[in-house]
């Protein structure tokens, strides 16, 4: 490459500093790199960017005291809207993990500034040569293209527009976003690594190495909401990121980020360990360069908390494990060699990201038991994948089957996009259906073992958790058991489906027909289970149900509980709603009605009593009426624990279906409810705001049941009618109480429609069948036949014609064929004083399989359908030959 520089190479460490001082003395607050796991930020899987640590501060919902920062952040593009997987190793330039060089405006500089520093920077301190350099800009972005012209001495025809494409920058599906400028580097000619691809030519943006993106600097004005709608953002910010490898790979004068100093120590030791030679341009050293990429990314991943498991972050860290086991066995090693290679990760990057060093056994260890884990079966993966590509080869066949991805997958580990580089090298894809297939399959199998195992574990647990009542949403505990797939363990990790048991717990178990509790259980270090559920086996044991999100957590380990609150707030006010009910129901139907079941969930309640006959609408609108009354009174709702003779001496009602210990609590709302219950309610029954009941039914002998709904789902029910009733309005043109009038005369219309239309039918079936008598022949028995086709006919207009032809004949044998849509239709009637001698029946079945189809019937009247109707010419000769 022709030197583009005329200074000695700067180190990756030295551009680092540089870049940050420069900012510094531009006012910026230097920001240390953030973990590659966003913090609680659950629409990224990993740190993509440098601007993730501020997202908040773009949306305005934290602040920082200093407007301007710049940060070297560790990023990771493996997943989501910036997965650059598949080009790392073949290219020069991308990678999994890298490091973004970045300054922020927050509310404070703008455009202006952003230009005029890149541009300082790049060519008056770095001295980049500015006849080389490219800026882009947002194709409707004129501020940014007159700002380049106006504050800097870029070439006038070096500022060029794109599309959202390339110069609109968003960090994932959801998030700040907005317009950004690239800066590109023109490397020369001999940069271009696609020059025998056909048609290619040279240019920004045409995806060869010549012209490489620098650094983006991004406007970020906007949000993109869930809906992915832009709002607006109320402050406009500066977002930059230059890819730090990039940038060495210039100023160290190489063409290749491996060549730089940040990999070549890296490499260096893979060649050692290899006893092969890497040169940076050929083909088969693909492998030192995944492994070299990819070792950085697991080194930091793993300091980071992150272990290989079967899914979400732990599955990624999986995938680009084993994609360098496999390359590391390209490179010859039979033994587990990529946790070695961490020390040369921890030597090059230890002093930028002190956790390499600090956690450097850990890190080792981590990998080196994944590897030997997948060592096991490697070998033999990679057998059957030869094995099945040369049987591709010798049939010419390109599409490996599903069947052969999955068991490369589910029983030898590897993973798909593994399986998808091994065979992009000889042009070969994946029957993806017929994979997704294979593991829809599997995912049901594991739902049915996840069931089974839950059960044994609320079968076999013992011991006790106690459950703090229903003020408290968090608590402070210690897990006491745990369990995967219904065995006790000692310790789970990231992507287990868990059991967990803790000494006190916030969580609410199912019982009492009230949902378990959903939340988290947090360790001290940021690991995270997420609950979905929380059972009670026994009275005072409550078992939950989750998934490690993060980390790892062990027997013993002192957490963090929390409920969902929302989930907790809307089933609260739904199960006191049962219990007014209850109380409803007996007052206006007779103290005969018991319950007989309940479910009381955060977006309605269903109350199954007993009683014999529907109830009427009026009393279900007192109901209502009454229900809602007792609400307004605003009633305290108290709780208290007695013995249970006591309780129902009081006058509490026992409910269904529950075991009662001597020990009970009473749930008591004003003077009209008094129950036993261990749930979760309401202090005062206004609390509960709207009672609206949604329907009344049977659901067996009876047994009646009611649903109905509360607060904010009460709310959304009437809303939703609301919807319903206004858009009625709209299409039949009226106002809310015309809509039933007008409803019922359109009915009254559309019955009087359809009347006449049936008379039209009628009497254009008679028209027709006056022309098919004309074509009416006689048979050798001396009876009339009528076989014709009818274009555009259905079986019913068939139906319509034979009965109008019928009519006419008297006596007869009819035959008639219709196409209608591609289809055939056939039908074959007989008079009845014919019905001796000629079966429609067996006509029908011996004339319908020349259309492609069956049919048969009775001896007076058959139908059949066909398929084919270019056929139906031949039928309906084969028809006539009968009666010649
Ligand atoms: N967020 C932008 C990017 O990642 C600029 O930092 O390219």
């Amino acid at each position: 490459m022709a030197t583009l520089l005329d200074f000695p190479p700067m180190t990756g460490a030295e551009i680092r500093s540089a870049f940050l001082d420069f900012f510094r003395a531009r006012g910026h607050e230097v920001v240390r790199s953030a973990s590659l796991i966003p913090d609680k930020d659950p629409t990224l899987l990993f740190t993509n960017a440098g601007m993730v640590p501020f997202k908040n501060v773009f949306l305005g919902v934290e602040t920082r005291a200093n407007p301007r920062a710049a940060s070297a952040q560790k990023c990771l593009r493996l997943s989501g809207k910036h997965n650059d997987l598949d080009e790392v190793g073949r290219d020069t330039y991308h990678h999994t993990l890298f490091e973004m060089l970045g300054n922020w405006s927050f509310g404070d500089y703008y455009k202006e500034e952003a230009i005029r520093w890149a541009w300082e920077l790049l060519t008056e301190q770095w001295r980049l040569p500015k006849e080389k350099l490219y800026a882009t800009v947002f194709r409707t972005d004129e501020e940014a293209e007159g700002l380049w012209r106006k504050v800097t001495d870029i070439r006038p025809d070096h500022v060029q527009r794109f599309d959202e494409k390339d110069n609109f920058w968003e960090m994932g599906e959801t998030g700040p976003c907005g317009p950004c400028s690239e800066i590109h580097l023109d490397r020369g000619p001999e940069a271009c690594d696609r020059q025998h691809v056909a048609g290619h030519r040279c240019a920004v943006n045409a995806g060869c190495a010549r012209f490489i993106e620098l650094w983006n600097l991004v406007f970020i004005q906007y949000n993109r909401t869930e809906k992915g709608v832009l709002e607006e953002l109320e402050s406009k910010h500066v977002d930059t990121g230059m890819g730090l490898e990039r940038v060495a790979a210039v100023l160290q004068n190489v063409l290749s980020n491996y060549d730089t100093d940040l990999f070549r120590g890296i490499i260096r030791f893979t060649e050692e360990h290899a006893r092969r030679k890497y040169s940076a341009y050929a083909a088969d050293d693909l492998a030192f360069r995944v492994i070299a990429d990819h070792s950085r990314a697991l080194s930091l991943l793993i300091a980071d908390g992150v272990v290989p498991s079967n899914d979400g972050r732990g599955y990624v860290l999986r995938r680009v494990l084993r994609r360098s086991a496999r390359h590391a066995r390209h490179l010859g090693f039979t033994e587990p060699f990529l946790w070695r290679v961490a020390e040369a990760v921890a030597g090059t990057m230890g002093a930028a990201y002190p956790e390499l060093v600090e956690r450097h056994s850990y890190i080792q260890e981590v990998i080196r038991s994944e590897e030997e884990r997948f060592a096991e079966t490697l070998d033999k993966g990679l057998a059957l994948l030869d094995t099945e590509r040369a049987s591709l080869r010798t049939r010419g066949a390109t599409l490996l089957p599903g069947e052969i991805a999955f068991k490369l997958y589910d029983t030898y580990g590897f993973p798909l996009d593994m399986t998808e580089d091994i065979l992009r090298e000889e042009n070969l894809t994946i029957d993806r259906a017929g994979f997704d297939a294979c593991m829809d399959e599997q995912r049901k199998r594991a739902r049915d073992a996840r069931r089974a195992a839950t059960e044994t574990v609320l079968a076999r647990a013992s011991g006790s958790s106690r459950f703090l009542g229903g003020q408290a949403h968090e608590a402070a505990s210690e897990i006491t058991a745990l369990y995967r797939d219904g065995e006790e363990v000692s310790e789970v990790r990231e992507g287990d489906e868990v059991n967990l048991v803790s000494a006190e717990t916030p969580f609410y178990g199912e019982s009492g027909g009230q949902v378990g509790d959903r939340g988290t259980v947090e360790g001290e270090d940021g690991s995270l289970i997420e609950i979905t559920d929380a059972q009670k086996p026994l009275s005072e044991l409550t078992v939950l149900l989750g998934t490690v999100r993060r980390g790892a957590f062990h027997r013993g380990q002192r957490v963090r509980l929390a409920i969902d609150r929302a989930w907790r707030e809307a089933t609260r006010l739904n199960h006191s709603a049962t219990h007014i009910l209850h109380a409803v129901l007996r007052e206006r139907l007779g103290g005969h009605v018991r319950q007989a079941g309940s479910l009381v969930a955060p977006d309605r309640l269903r109350f199954d009593f007993t009683h014999t006959n529907a109830v009427e609408d009026a009393t279900l609108i007192a109901m209502e009426d009454q229900a809602n009354a007792y609400i307004r009174d605003n009633a305290e709702v108290t709780s208290e624990e007695m013995g249970y003779d006591e309780a129902i001496a009081r006058g509490a009602l026992a409910f269904f279906g529950d075991k009662y210990g001597d020990r009970v609590r009473v749930v008591k709302m004003g003077e009209f409810s008094t129950e036993l219950c261990g749930g979760t309610h309401v202090s005062r029954t206004g609390d509960i705001g709207l009672f609206k009941l949604r329907f009344e039914a049977g659901v067996a002998a009876g047994v009646r049941r009611i649903e109905a709904a509360t607060g904010p789902g009460a709310l959304l029910l009437v809303r939703q009618k609301e919807i319903t009733l206004r858009q009625l309005g709209e299409l039949v043109k009226g106002s809310e109480s015309e809509v039933a009038d007008k409803v019922e005369r359109l009915m009254a219309q559309q019955r009087e429609m359809e009347r006449q239309l049936q008379h039209l039918r009628l009497q254009i079936a008679g028209a027709q069948s006056g022309d098919l008598l004309s074509a009416a022949f006689t048979a050798k028995d001396g009876f009339k036949v009528v076989v014709a086709a009818v274009e555009g006919a259905d079986q019913k207009r068939l139906v319509e014609m034979s009965d109008a032809l019928r009519e006419k004949l008297g006596s007869g044998v009819i035959v008639l064929a219709g196409r209608d849509d591609g289809k055939v239709s056939l039908l074959a009637a007989v008079t009845k004083d014919l019905s001796a001698k000629v079966h429609a029946g067996k006509l029908i079945g011996q004339i319908a399989p020349i259309v492609g189809g069956r049919g048969g019937g009775r001896p007076e009247m058959a139908q059949a359908g066909g398929k084919d109707p270019s056929k139906i010419d031949d039928a309906l000769e084969a028809a006539r030959a009968l009666f010649r």
